[in-house]
């Protein structure tokens, strides 16, 4: 039987394809009580509950509606999805003017509600946003999360997984840094039950390549993705609202961590009832030390030019 928590409260921004995905991903895990839409268009946030709500006899208790930003009072999670998304051939990074731009009401107006809850930050470029969140917000650092490499990390897992016919849930991998085009795959630690992987150099451009690129390849296919990081947000709310203390690669704040501080990045962290509880400790090879200060710095750069 799933353990349900006894009044938890989940608030989604944003109803466009990620976050709409991700309400019906709760919907049908149970295991929040309650989930509240919110979005600019609220016509939309409205049609997204009306039908999600018509699903509720085939589900569980969910209690679902399109809110507005006084339903962040009692939120144990707020999750923002919203803003623009790539439009094919667009990278994550050229969307951070007009998303940047839009996060200052977004977060004025949980913050006039909540000072308690945890914001889960999934609109891209995730990592700058997230700390953009944290500067404006003034929550704690453990409480200020972003989705970061776990999606990236699941598709490495997967692609892994086809090459060794394994079950993806049985590959250890872990891709860290940016959630974009500087992200680093760490090779050195990929491992099934404690053995290492091997590859030739072909199969790990093949892997990477495609890991890396999957979100374009996606887009250009059907013009937005949903389900994967619908899943991984799911699985990040689980890990905090149940305790479970799960290691996942979250985008969190760094500070001296292997040579990086002052930014954002996906790394292997403890996901918590706190948020993220530590960050875990890596010992990267010097050609992933160099790819991860690299994605860093570029980040940082991008930091440099924004108004906080
Ligand atoms: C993704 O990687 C577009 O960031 C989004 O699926």
């Amino acid at each position: 039987m799933k353990t349900q928590l006894r009044s938890s409260r989940v608030v989604i921004i944003g109803t466009g394809a990620v976050g709409a995905t991700t309400a019906y991903t709760l919907l049908l895990r149970e295991r929040i009580s309650e989930l509240v839409l919110i979005d600019a268009n609220k016509e939309k946030a409205l049609g997204e509950a009306l039908d999600m709500n018509h699903g509720l006899p085939f589900t569980g208790g969910v209690k679902l509606w399109a809110g507005d930003y006084s339903d962040c009072a009692d939120a144990d999670i707020i999750v923002i999805a919203a803003g623009a998304s790539q439009r094919p051939g667009e990278t994550r990074i050229d969307l951070l003017k007009r998303n940047a731009g839009i996060f200052d009401s977004i977060i004025q107006n949980i913050v006039k509600y909540n000072n308690h809850g945890i914001i889960l930050v999934a609109t891209n470029p995730v990592d700058i946003l997230s700390y953009v969140t944290l500067k404006k917000s003034g929550f704690p650092t453990n409480r200020v999360i972003g989705s970061g490499t776990l999606l990236d990390s699941a598709r490495f897992r997967y692609l892994i997984g086809q090459n060794k016919k394994i079950n993806p849930r049985s590959i250890h991998a872990h891709i860290i840094g940016e959630h974009g085009d500087s992200e680093v795959p760490l090779w050195s630690l990929a491992n099934v039950a404690g053995i290492g992987l091997e590859f030739n150099e072909q199969e790990r451009e093949e892997i990477f390549n495609s890991t890396k690129n999957a979100a374009y390849e996606i887009i250009n296919a059907k013009g937005a993705t949903s389900y994967a990081i619908a899943l991984a947000l799911d699985r990040i709310i689980v890990s905090i609202l149940q305790n479970e203390g799960s290691v996942l690669n979250v985008s969190t704040l760094l500070t001296d961590y292997n040579g990086v501080s002052d930014v954002y990045l996906g790394v292997p962290s403890i996901v918590d009832r706190t948020g993220v509880r530590q960050v875990l400790d890596l010992q990267l090879g010097d050609a992933e030390l160099t790819q991860f200060q690299a994605s860093a710095n570029k980040l940082k750069s991008e930091i440099a030019n924004l108004e906080l």
